[in-house]
């Protein structure tokens, strides 16, 4: 369920949707350089975890065209991995890149960087798909234990605009709705950047039922059983099981786990870096303070806008992630299967078939 890619090669560019215009305007924006593709992730015109590995990869590609020297690999590769800091995707896909292109003579090294990066590409879409597939057993589960609509709660967007394929909480909602299991989405806002919107719009797109709510109203909905099952996806899973993602995350969790309502982080994995052993050595991106003291939207004329909620000189803290300890996640949704959040080694060593 990817009605409009997010990324697709153009010659030796990319075209990206740029998902700071969305959800009012759809503009689709090429990417020409290594400094564009930096610039596109730094400020979000692409993000979400898998989608934003796959944008880097693509960009070690772009960076080659001219130049495929030893110190021009190593120049873009630092430029994309200091993009941001949190989604460990970004250098999962920038290590493939490099585990290809270093060995090789710089005759063939921007033809095989391309293949790199649309393998990548590729396989986040088969990952999405197999994340799908486990993750609708747990929809199906709860579909034939009530009647009605399963009411799944999600944060931020970990839908196809996220991804290269259907997404990775979403998946198992688009998944169900082919199989015509009965699902509602409650939709956080996520504030301060408003990811939810996105999931809000994709959702709309796709005639998925759903309710757009305040981030703050996420724990009345827990607690007055309104919600079945909360899927999240994920930026960084340490070995243990703790996770980063989207701030907010953490509360619903905390929610969810007072309830009795299952937890679960859907993502590839790709998104567990082993050599994290837990949540509190996963850098947490800082962001600027302005995404707070400001808001974007549309006035009543369809115009584009930006307003200023407190003065400019007000100090803010904005962390982009929080970590959600392991204890509280009910499970992962991977490509292989579900596991427990305890258990994600036994899943890297041996990954059913
Ligand atoms: O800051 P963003 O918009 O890149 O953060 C995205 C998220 O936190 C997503 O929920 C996460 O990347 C999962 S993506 C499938």
């Amino acid at each position: 369920m990817q009605p409009t890619p997010t990324l697709v090669r153009d010659g030796d560019a990319v075209v990206i949707l740029d998902q700071r215009r969305l959800p009012f305007h759809t503009e689709r924006c090429r990417l020409e350089s290594l400094e564009a593709v930096a610039t596109a992730i730094t400020t979000m015109q692409v993000r979400g975890a898998p989608l934003i590995g796959a944008t880097a990869a693509f960009g070690v590609a772009i960076a080659l065209h001219t130049d495929a020297s030893d110190a021009r690999l190593a120049h873009a590769l630092a430029t994309l991995a200091g993009t941001r800091p949190t989604a460990v995707n970004l250098h999962w896909a920038l290590g493939r890149m490099r585990e290809r292109l270093e060995g090789l003579s710089e005759d063939f090294r921007h033809e095989a960087a391309w293949e790199e990066a649309q393998a990548i590409a590729c396989s986040d879409f088969e990952t999405c798909a197999a994340i799908g597939h486990f993750g609708v057993e747990l929809l199906q589960n709860l579909a034939q234990r009530r009647s009605g609509q399963v009411r799944v709660m999600t944060h931020c967007n970990a839908g196809w605009l996220a991804t290269m394929g259907a997404g990775t909480a979403l998946a198992p909602v688009y998944e169900a709705m082919a199989r015509d299991i009965p699902v509602h989405v409650l939709v956080s806002e996520t504030r301060p950047r408003n990811q939810g919107l996105l999931t809000q719009w994709e959702l709309a797109r796709a005639g998925v039922p759903h309710t757009l709510i305040a981030d703050n109203a996420a724990g009345l909905l827990i607690a007055r059983t309104e919600v079945d099952i909360v899927i999240t996806g994920a930026d960084r899973v340490a070995a243990n099981g703790d996770t980063a993602n989207k701030i907010g995350t953490y509360l619903k969790a905390l929610a969810a786990f007072d309830h009795d309502v299952p937890f679960y982080i859907a993502a590839p994995l790709s998104t567990v870096d082993f050599s994290c052993r837990a949540g509190e050595e996963i850098p947490i991106e800082e962001r600027d303070g302005d995404e707070v003291l400001t808001f974007t939207g549309m006035d009543e004329r369809g115009q584009p806008g930006r307003l200023r909620l407190a003065p400019a000189e007000t100090r803010v803290a904005n962390p982009a992630f929080d970590i959600t300890p392991a204890r509280l996640i009910s499970g992962i949704i991977t490509e292989y299967g579900i596991c427990a959040a305890t258990a994600l080694d036994s899943m890297r060593t041996n990954p059913p078939v």
